[in-house]
């Protein structure tokens, strides 16, 4: 009996919880900061970026369908939130050069250990896992980016 109310309070909880949305990071607009108004972005680079970085590190995250369902939603949110405010492509002009500077050399960082994407989110999205010639053009950029003037 005991059980059955525990289901039940849990059923009744994920059913409420629905009907509290996880706010969503979308924006069309490109801000007179998006890095591809400060640097260079080559094309094969920029497709990298979009595909495996941009859910987490832009301002505008494509949902998967099960983003429509709680408490999947808010934790996708947390990590779109924890991920631009570490890092946000569409902002990247409004950091000072030595931020900017510190975020490429982190990128080359992240990307060479294959750390980033995370692997939470590469399970999912089988077309972010890079392969050696993405990551290879991803470094090769860190080293030649130029940063609002800022040569590093
Ligand atoms: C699923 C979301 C997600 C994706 C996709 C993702 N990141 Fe991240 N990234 C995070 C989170 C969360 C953090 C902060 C916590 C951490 O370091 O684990 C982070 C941190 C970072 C940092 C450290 C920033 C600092 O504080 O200096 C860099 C650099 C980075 N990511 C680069 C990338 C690059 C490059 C890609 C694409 C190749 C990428 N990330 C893809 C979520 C993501």
């Amino acid at each position: 009996m005991k059980k059955k109310i525990a289901l039940i309070v849990i059923l009744v909880i994920l059913i409420i919880i629905q009907f509290f949305p996880a706010s969503k990071n979308q924006s069309t607009e490109l801000l007179a900061s998006d890095i591809t108004k400060v640097t260079t972005v080559p094309d094969d680079v920029l497709q990298v970026l979009k595909v495996a970085c941009y859910d987490c590190h832009s301002n505008n995250t494509v949902y998967p369908w099960y983003n429509n369902i709680q408490p999947v939603a808010w934790w996708l949110n947390r990590h779109v939130e924890e991920g631009k405010e570490h890092l946000n492509f569409s902002s990247f002009g409004a950091y000072t050069a030595e931020k900017a500077a510190k975020k490429i050399r982190g990128i080359a960082r992240e990307v060479e250990k294959g750390d980033m994407p995370l692997t939470s989110y590469t399970l999912i999205h089988r077309n972010a896992v890079l392969n050696e010639t993405q990551k290879q053009a991803v470094i090769n950029w860190t080293k030649s980016a130029v940063i609002a003037g800022v040569a590093h």
